[in-house]
């Protein structure tokens, strides 16, 4: 990301200590640099202990501050206990979450099995709830205040063919959002979240549009005729999570061009034209991309 364009001033996150789920690669990894360069103490989770660690002394490197790095499967809801222990040990309580870690594969609903429904429903909207639930009885119990703020999509107003175990645990993350903006809100805590389009990374990519050819692989219909820049992505990550904005509540914030308005936003127009053999080509690479992706986890 070029820092150069933060539109906030240094120092601003200086008393924030932000946990962000899926922090070592993609969109996570983008904000967390955002809130790093502005000051805040960062802690990044995912699943390869590897990857976040080289993210961790990269960004240090880079902008100094405090970046700590803990392998974390938001799926197991007692090592998010432990993480959390961890980081609570570390320097007292957080200031934000950022829920951020997903998963998602392109599919024809009727080739999903149950395991894959729930390879994504697990991560997307257990994971989420689980992480919130840890983090946010903390809070309470404590009566500190904090921000949470969710990494979704426009599916979650429009549904999405193709990636339904994604729309259907985005939305329900959407729901919780706007539940506890308002179940929560005396406690000080506050909940929104941003509904990127497409800012390209390499997990998304290589599973929703797999050699190119899959759902958002085009933005010739989106209105400003590009893809999002991830400064963009960050400077709304930031004022949602920093000093100053306390009063957004249960709002969910597009950050897409208008895509959403000119095309809808979904995979539909491009995929429901492919035939079985199309599918079963990309079904492979995906495949591909999971069984590789595994392997550099079991090699840790
Ligand atoms: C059908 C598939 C499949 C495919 C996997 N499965 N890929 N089914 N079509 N293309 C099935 C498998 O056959 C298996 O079911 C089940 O899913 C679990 O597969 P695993 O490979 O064992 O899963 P796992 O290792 O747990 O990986 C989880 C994952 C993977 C979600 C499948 O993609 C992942 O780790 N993703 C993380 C990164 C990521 O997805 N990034 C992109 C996020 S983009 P069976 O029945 O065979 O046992 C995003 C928002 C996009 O979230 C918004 C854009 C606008």
């Amino acid at each position: 990301m070029d820092v150069s364009k933060l539109m906030f001033r240094e120092g601003l996150m200086n008393d924030e200590r932000i946990l962000v789920t899926g922090g070592g690669t993609g969109l996570g990894r983008e904000m967390a640099e955002g809130f790093l360069k502005l000051g805040a103490t960062v802690y990044i989770c995912g699943r390869r202990q590897n990857k976040l660690d080289e993210t961790a002394t990269e960004l240090m490197e880079q902008h100094g501050g405090k970046v700590v790095a803990h392998a974390c499967d938001i799926r197991d809801a007692d090592a998010i206990h432990e993480m959390v222990d961890k980081i609570w040990v570390d320097g007292g309580a957080l200031t934000g979450v950022v829920n951020n870690a997903a998963g998602n594969f392109i599919s024809r609903t009727e080739d999903l099995s149950v395991n894959g429904f729930n390879a994504i429903a697990d991560i997307v909207m257990r994971g989420t709830f689980y992480v919130t639930l840890d983090v946010g009885k903390r809070l309470i119990a404590e009566g500190k205040s904090a921000s949470f703020l969710s990494i979704l999509t426009t599916w979650v107003w429009s549904g999405s063919a193709f990636v339904v175990p994604s729309a259907m645990s985005k939305t329900a993350i959407h729901a919780m959002t706007q539940s506890l903006a308002t179940e929560w809100g005396r406690y000080g805590l506050r909940f929104n979240a941003i509904a990127p389009g497409l800012f390209p990374t390499k997990g998304m990519s290589a599973r929703l549009s797999p050699g190119g050819q899959g759902g958002n692989s085009k933005n010739d219909t989106n209105p400003m005729g590009r893809a999002g820049e991830m400064h963009e992505l960050a400077n709304l990550a930031v004022f949602l999570m920093g000093q100053g904005a306390e009063y957004v509540n249960g709002q969910t914030i597009a950050i897409d061009g208008a895509g959403y308005q000119a095309n809808g936003g979904t995979f539909y127009p491009v995929l429901h034209a492919l035939g079985d053999a199309e599918w079963e080509q990309m079904r492979a690479m995906i495949k591909g991309t999971n069984a590789k992706d595994k392997a550099d986890r079991a090699t840790e």
